[in-house]
């Protein structure tokens, strides 16, 4: 099979004027924002946005305004060879792969210096955002310019990141931005663990344990099948499994509306994530369910 030639973009503003051309010839435009790395997860992502759109933007960038200065900026994962490989195998058009500099110049003195910040209050603040400051405020102010430089139609997000992708959804709907943000189940490696590209910090003895997190996620599973409503009995139950493991060090294990991240004290009819954050030695790993109730219907995801 050969593979189709794949564009490499890395200036932002020629990235707007090919989107602009797209445009104008009827094409409708997909993106997929990631930091590289890529897995399976990702690709899904890229999958589905190619069968929804004639052109599929992907961006490929480790965003410094996310990462506090105690984070792991320097030391993510970073190979772009394996990553457009990939891409080009996916079948996406373009790679927008821009660097630090172009995006965020630093010359403030001649006023041309980088100085915006997109912030969603409420949700920014709580959870992910409460133990990682102003993590959001990174995420939404280079998600704005992606935006902005791919003109698209729909971006995909994926539910691993659930805050993230809920917040994006806010600040789109706040600020009547025109393009529709899609959230794609999670891509789980064969014991249930959620891809992430942060996995492979984790040793052979955590990588083990890490595998709790789906245990307590299919928990919670049933008992909400058993008709269990009480958040506060679902993670009483829940905690209890991830306190057998001896390395997971829980951040929090929440039950919260799906729109808002506020702690949901029953479920009722409505959506909701059970959301969870845990520790296995230095590596923070996230997963959730996503729980929706619709009279007799249960949908858990
Ligand atoms: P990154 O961690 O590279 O993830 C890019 C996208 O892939 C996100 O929408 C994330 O939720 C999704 N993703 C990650 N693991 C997944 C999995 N196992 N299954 C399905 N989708 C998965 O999230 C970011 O980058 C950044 O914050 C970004 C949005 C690019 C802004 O910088």
């Amino acid at each position: 099979m050969t593979e189709a030639i794949i564009q490499i973009i890395r200036s932002p503003l020629e990235l707007q004027a090919v989107s602009k051309e797209l445009r104008k010839n009827g094409k409708q435009i997909g993106l997929v924002p990631t930091m590289g790395a890529l897995h399976q997860g990702h690709l899904s992502l890229v999958e589905k946005c190619k069968s929804e759109n004639d052109i599929t933007i992907v961006s490929v960038f480790v965003n410094p305004l996310q990462f506090a200065p105690n984070e792991d900026f320097e030391k993510y994962p970073r190979d772009f060879e394996t990553d457009s490989r990939l891409l080009a195998s996916a079948g996406a058009d373009i790679i927008f792969f821009p660097t630090v500099s172009e995006l965020f110049p630093k010359n403030v003195i001649a006023g041309n210096g980088f100085s915006t910040t997109v912030k969603v209050d409420g949700m920014s603040t709580l959870l992910e955002g409460e133990i990682r400051p102003g993590h959001f405020d990174g995420v939404t102010t280079i998600v704005n310019i992606l935006f902005n430089c791919s003109l698209a139609d729909n971006a995909y997000f994926g539910q691993k990141d659930a805050q993230q992708a809920a917040i994006i959804q806010k600040m789109v709907k706040d600020l009547l931005m025109p393009v529709k943000v899609n959230i794609i189940p999670t891509m789980r490696e064969h014991d249930g663990l959620a891809m992430s590209s942060r996995n492979i910090y984790l040793s052979a003895h955590e990588r083990a344990e890490a595998v709790i997190l789906f245990k307590v996620l299919n928990h919670a599973r049933t008992l909400i099948n058993s008709g269990v409503r009480k958040s506060e009995l679902i993670l009483a139950e829940t905690s209890k499994i991830l306190s057998e493991s001896s390395i997971a060090k829980i951040d929090y294990i929440r039950i919260v509306h799906a729109s808002s991240f506020i702690d949901a004290e029953i479920l009722s009819n409505g959506k909701y994530y059970l959301v969870i954050a845990c520790r296995f030695g230095a590596t923070r790993l996230l997963d959730n369910l996503f729980i929706e109730i619709i009279g007799d219907k249960i949908i858990l995801q």
